[in-house]
């Protein structure tokens, strides 16, 4: 008798996490699609102009450039080029919680790269995610965003991409760990979270605004770093812009939340950090977004860069509780000012020997002005994780060709963990609004990031 009702219990439980189970799932797979927050959408041809294709003010006609530059604006070479390595040959490694993903070669060499593909096989790749071998591709590819894209630009970027220099190369092999290594649990992925359709905009928006949509949506991937992300990895748009991770730094919060988004943030102010990576007192592009800057934004047509500020600015306010609002005011120019320096003699001395002369003791430097602390949402992150990610790895949005200023040097290899946790509670104590907290251990994991 007691094995029965011994069972019973068992099958009920097991009846009740199949309920929770499912509920769970649907919950997860109902999510919102990224542009929702605005309103009913009609088919492109539905809609009096067309925001697809290359922007009107930008002057070339010879459709391989009009390749490139919706090539640049997908950004396609930054992930598709290991560091140091050559241009789109692939081998860039994407560090998981479940392991290791490692771009592939995308140059036209047919026997390691996509020489071979037909049209077909490439469109099916950008808007579905499956490999020209069938295979099912991870959505470290953003092709739940290029799915948007309507076939004609997508073939327009095949068309750049086939007449760049072949390369011979075959990335490594992917570090995933089991169930993950499954190429095939990505079909289900993708038929939860790859809309697969063509963009649709709104009808009640202006052209401009639908415009910044296809680029932000469809070509920009914003998105991509700066959403938060679900358990199962596919964009919580619930929190549209709420705040992302991108290769361990912390994508912040880009919807008009006055205090936690960018809500405060004129428009030339935005416009500015765009094209340059850097506006007056919002801190400077740096890390992943340095590199978005450099390889795609800065590439863009003024006309496209407003269009992308209207449509981001319209996100509606997601708050981050733990992003509060930015301090706008430089620290006391005395070294020994504020009891931070008492606390952390460590963090004062590092500071003191490395950083002081280009930040200043104000976090202000009319020598080098894009090193200004004042102002920037990371020096204000109490996580202090891009302060770290900034020590370790060095920051550069200018050190283009053109404009190599005075570019922050990498710390990782002369500083231990501790050091640089210290130096970087340091800089959020004296030049940020809230009391940081990062500590060697997380030091050491950000290390692991890269
Ligand atoms: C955020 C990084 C990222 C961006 C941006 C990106 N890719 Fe990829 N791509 C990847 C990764 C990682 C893979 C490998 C996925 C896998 O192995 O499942 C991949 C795979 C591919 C594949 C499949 C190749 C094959 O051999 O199966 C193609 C084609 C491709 N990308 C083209 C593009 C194009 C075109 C663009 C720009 C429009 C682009 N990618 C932008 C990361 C990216
Ligand atoms: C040689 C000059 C130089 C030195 C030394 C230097 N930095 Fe920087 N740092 C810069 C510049 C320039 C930038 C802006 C980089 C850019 O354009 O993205 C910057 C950016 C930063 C940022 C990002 C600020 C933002 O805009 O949000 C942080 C954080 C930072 N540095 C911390 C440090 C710390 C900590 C040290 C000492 C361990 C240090 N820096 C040493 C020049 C320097
Ligand atoms: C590859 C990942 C990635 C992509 C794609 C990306 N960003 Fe970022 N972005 C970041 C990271 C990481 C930061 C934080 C580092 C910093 O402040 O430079 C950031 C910072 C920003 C900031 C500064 C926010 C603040 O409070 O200081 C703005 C504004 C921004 N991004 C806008 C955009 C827009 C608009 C797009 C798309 C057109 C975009 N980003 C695409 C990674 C990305």
């Amino acid at each position: 008798m007691k094995g029965v009702s011994g069972n019973r219990r068992l099958f009920a439980v097991i009846g009740i996490a199949i309920v929770i189970g499912f509920a769970v799932l649907a919950w997860a797979a109902i999510r919102p699609g990224p542009m929702d927050f605005a309103g009913a959408t009609v088919a492109l041809s539905d809609y009096d102009g067309d925001m697809t294709g290359v922007p009107e003010d930008f002057q070339s006609t010879d459709p391989i450039a009009r390749g490139g530059y919706l090539a640049d604006a997908a950004d396609c070479l930054a992930c598709h080029t290991a560091e140091g390595g050559e241009a789109f040959a692939g081998g860039r490694a994407f560090v998981t919680d479940f392991g290791t993903i490692y771009s592939t070669n995308i140059s036209p060499d047919v026997e390691t790269g996509i020489g071979g593909w037909s049209d077909a096989d490439f469109v099916r790749a950008v808007h579905e995610g499956v490999s020209r071998n069938g295979d099912w591709l991870y959505p470290a590819f953003p092709y739940a965003a290029y799915t948007y894209l309507t076939e004609s630009d997508v073939l327009a970027i095949k068309e750049f991409l086939f007449v760049q220099p072949p390369v011979r190369r075959v990335p490594p092999d992917n570090t995933l760990r089991f169930p993950y290594n499954q190429r095939w649990l990505m079909r289900f992925w993708a038929m939860l979270y790859n809309p697969n359709e063509r963009f649709r905009p709104v009808a009640d928006r202006s052209l401009a605004w639908n415009r910044g949509a296809y680029m932000v949506e469809a070509l920009g991937h914003c998105g991509d770093c700066h959403t938060p992300r679900t358990p199962l990895q596919s964009l919580d748009n619930r929190r549209k812009f709420g705040g992302g991770l991108a290769e361990g730094w912390r994508a912040y919060n880009l919807s008009s939340h006055e205090s936690s988004g960018i809500g405060s943030w004129s428009a030339d102010d935005f416009e500015s950090y765009l094209k340059t990576g850097r506006a007056e007192n919002r801190g400077s592009a740096f890390g992943p977004m340095a590199e978005a800057v450099h390889l795609s934004f800065k590439r863009m047509t003024d006309s496209d860069i407003g269009a992308i500020v209207e449509y981001v600015r319209s996100v509606p306010p997601v708050e981050t509780p733990d992003l509060p609002t930015v301090r706008m005011q430089p620290a006391a120019p005395d070294p020994l000012a504020g009891a931070s320096a008492d606390d952390n003699p460590r963090g004062l001395e590092i500071y003191s020997a490395a950083c002081a002369g280009c930040h200043g003791w104000t976090g202000e430097n009319d020598l080098v002005p894009h090193s200004t602390f004042t102002g920037s949402r990371a020096v204000n992150d109490p996580t202090a994780t891009n302060v770290a990610l900034a020590t370790i790895h060095g920051a550069s949005s200018l050190a283009s060709p053109d404009g190599a200023v005075a570019m922050m040097p990498a710390f990782g290899e002369i500083y231990s963990d501790d050091d640089i946790a210290a130096v970087s509670n340091y800089v959020v104590a004296r030049f940020g609004a809230s009391p940081p907290a990062i500590t060697a251990e997380d030091v050491a994991r950000l290390r692991e990031t890269h």
